[in-house]
């Protein structure tokens, strides 16, 4: 199994950035500089997106996670701050189920800790007969416009056609399977109260698909959580917003460094 990653800087804990659906590392790229000022930045392609190898079906979001923890394994980094968007969170909260020993920290954007309702896995499989009939096409046509702050969809031709760049690079295969995984994830609500890390949740005030009201809602649970709402951007802001996102992590990453010397200082 081939897992591509993009990485840039140096520095401890690393930080792991996973991409949404159904984009690719290259989600990432506003980040991948900006924040090798502060540590080093590792991108995965998830399986089955960017240049990683095709996903088995059906597969789960606990097989990501272990793919996550296969690549530290082999860049012998026994610890990182993971981060993720959207499903990149989903995959996140398994990381911190399946090898919380391995987490510095957890960056959560846009995302949410709840198995899907009967509705919205209804509505997946539909999306998946969708795209095995009229290709990825028909992912990016229908996810688009929701993706985005609407000033964005406007004005900022660039990220739209990057975004439906990666969504229309993703196999019709890859997405169907990626969109039943999402569908059979499990709850991780039980999660939220054991964190016993530095947690930074961050959201668009625009997202529609994670809304704001929603994420403060489980933020809430989880002891001494940073949460940040990004104005003029919806589920992408480190795209739409990448300086405020940046600075948002930044100085996160200086925290967690912190809170680690101090312990090792003990
Ligand atoms: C994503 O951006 O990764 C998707 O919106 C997640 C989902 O469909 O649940």
């Amino acid at each position: 199994m081939k897992l591509t990653y993009r990485e840039a800087g140096s520095g401890t804990p690393p930080l792991v950035l996973l991409h949404g659906f159904p984009l690719n590392s290259q989600m990432w790229e506003p980040q991948l500089d900006a924040l090798s000022a502060a540590t080093r930045v590792i991108t995965p392609d998830l399986r089955g997106f960017g240049a990683s190898s095709a996903a088995p079906t059906p597969y789960s979001m606990s097989l990501l996670a272990d793919d996550v923890a296969e690549l530290l394994d082999s860049l012998e980094l026994p610890r990182a701050i993971i981060g993720g968007l959207s499903m990149g969170g989903y995959v996140t909260f398994e990381f911190y189920r399946r090898h919380a020993v391995r987490v510095a920290a957890l960056i959560l954007a846009d995302t949410r800790p709840d198995a899907d309702t009967p509705e919205g896995r209804a509505n997946r499989a539909k999306m998946a007969d969708l795209v095995v009939k009229d290709g990825s096409r028909a992912i990016s046509d229908e996810m688009l416009p929701r993706l985005l702050a609407s000033a964005t969809v406007r004005g900022r031709p660039g990220i739209v056609g990057k975004l439906r760049a990666m969504m229309e690079a993703a196999t019709p295969d890859s997405v169907g399977a990626a969109l039943m995984a999402m569908a059979n994830r499990a709850d991780s609500r039980d999660l939220l109260t054991k964190i016993a890390r530095p947690v930074l949740v961050i959201v668009g005030a625009e997202d529609t698909l994670t809304p704001a009201t929603e994420v403060s809602q489980w933020a809430r649970h989880v002891s001494g959580v940073r949460f940040e709402v990004i104005e003029r951007a919806a589920h992408v802001p480190n795209l739409e917003q990448p300086q405020t996102f940046n600075t948002l992590v930044g100085s996160f990453i200086e925290h967690v460094k912190h809170t680690q010397d101090h312990h090792q200082a003990e």
